[in-house]
């Protein structure tokens, strides 16, 4: 089978694009570099001895997409592309919008053009904004707080209505909670563009002592500790739900939706000292005031995905800190 992977060279994608090969799958990206390396992707095929096509693309150039599409025999999509940074969001709306949503629309166009139906779509448990209580299941509300989360609410929208109009689409709308961690190898993994905004790569940037301290975002909320709790899923873990979803879309489901997350939640602190104990010495830290935007508490419910897709997270936290800090140890400055 041929996967188209968009947005392949990033973080998430290019673990999809490791474990598809592995798994014997024949694997086509696009990816505009935008926030990625192209060495993300060299580094997949030394990894897996295996090759892949690469397009170095943007969704939003329907010229090149229906090039890809003609080319290629594309059995299936998984759809990564994406920009994913919740402040740029509110300072860039528009951009967000359009590359997000009218990137959507474009390759939803050329996937109807070409015949190809199947769709594995990267979400976000940003869709469910500060929900009431945890942990959380499929069908809370949803809501969202800043226009990278609209974008993943309305792209969800889109796809089930394409799948009314057309319900020879099937699609996997998969919640992400927090991915972390990185290929056992130490040869690919998160690689963010200056300052990170996320948690472990700031971590582990203190750790390597590229940043001097870190940052913590307020410890009064009501959570054990008073830091913010979060479910963070090993990156591998969580590829692995998307091929499990791949093998769900041949049993023609329509649209079916997975939290992906462990159901256990780690303050920052715990985070902290789990990291602590891998690195063999302590990580610096300040309580600061609260990040505008955060919320107390998220972990998934992750049961559906265990009873449909007959995925569970494996890897336990320590595993993830080794991981994450094995690509930051060994790539202190990214690809
Ligand atoms: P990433 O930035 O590492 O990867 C996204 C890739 O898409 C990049 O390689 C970028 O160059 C490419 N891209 C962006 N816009 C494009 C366009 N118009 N055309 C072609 N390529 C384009 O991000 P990631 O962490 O790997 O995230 C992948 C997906 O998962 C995103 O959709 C993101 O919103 C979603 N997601 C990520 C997280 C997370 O914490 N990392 C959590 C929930 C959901
Ligand atoms: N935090 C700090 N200091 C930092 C960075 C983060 O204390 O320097 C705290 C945050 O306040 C939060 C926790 O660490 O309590 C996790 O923060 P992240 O920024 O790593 O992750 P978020 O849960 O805020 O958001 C991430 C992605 C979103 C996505 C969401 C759910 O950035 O895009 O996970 O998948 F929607």
């Amino acid at each position: 089978m041929k996967i188209l992977v968009t947005g392949g060279a990033g973080y998430i994608g290019s673990h999809a694009c490791l474990e598809l090969l592995e798994a014997g799958y024949e694997v086509i990206v696009i990816d505009n570099l935008s926030n990625s390396k192209e060495e993300s992707l060299t580094r997949v095929q030394e990894l897996t001895d295996k090759e892949l096509k690469f397009y170095k693309a943007d969704l939003l150039d329907r010229e090149a997409l229906d090039k890809v599409f003609k080319e290629q025999a594309i059995d299936a999509v998984m759809h990564f592309a994406g920009l994913k940074a919740v402040g740029e969001s509110v300072s860039m709306p528009l951009g967000y919008y359009h590359n997000n949503i009218t990137g959507t629309l474009m390759l939803c166009e050329a996937m109807k053009k070409h015949g190809v139906r199947d769709l594995v779509f990267s979400s976000s448990a940003t869709v469910y904004g500060d929900p009431d209580r945890v942990p959380i299941t499929e069908d809370f509300p949803l809501r969202a707080t800043n226009p990278y989360g609209q974008t993943k609410l309305m792209i969800e929208q889109i796809l089930q209505d394409l799948h009314v109009a057309d319900d020879s689409f099937n699609i996997a709308i998969l919640r992400y909670f927090n991915p972390i961690g990185a290929h056992k190898s130490g040869r690919i993994g998160e690689d963010p563009n200056g300052i990170p905004n996320n948690l472990v790569p700031y971590i582990t940037q203190v750790a390597s002592g590229k940043m001097r301290e870190l940052r913590v975002f307020g410890d009064d909320y009501p959570t054990p500790d008073g830091t913010g709790v979060r479910d963070y899923i090993h990156v591998v873990d969580l590829v692995l739900g998307h091929l499990k979803a791949l093998d769900k879309l041949q049993t023609n489901p329509g649209v079916v939706i997975y939290n992906l997350g462990t159901g256990q939640g780690y303050s920052v602190l715990e985070m902290v000292d789990a990291f602590s104990k891998v690195v063999g010495k302590p990580i610096p830290y300040k309580v600061t005031d609260r990040r505008q935007g955060d919320i107390p508490t998220c972990f998934a419910d992750p049961t559906k995905a265990k009873k449909e897709l007959s995925w569970t997270a494996t890897m336990g936290l320590t595993q993830m800190c080794e991981d994450s800090w094995r690509w930051q140890s060994n790539n202190p400055d990214g690809y």
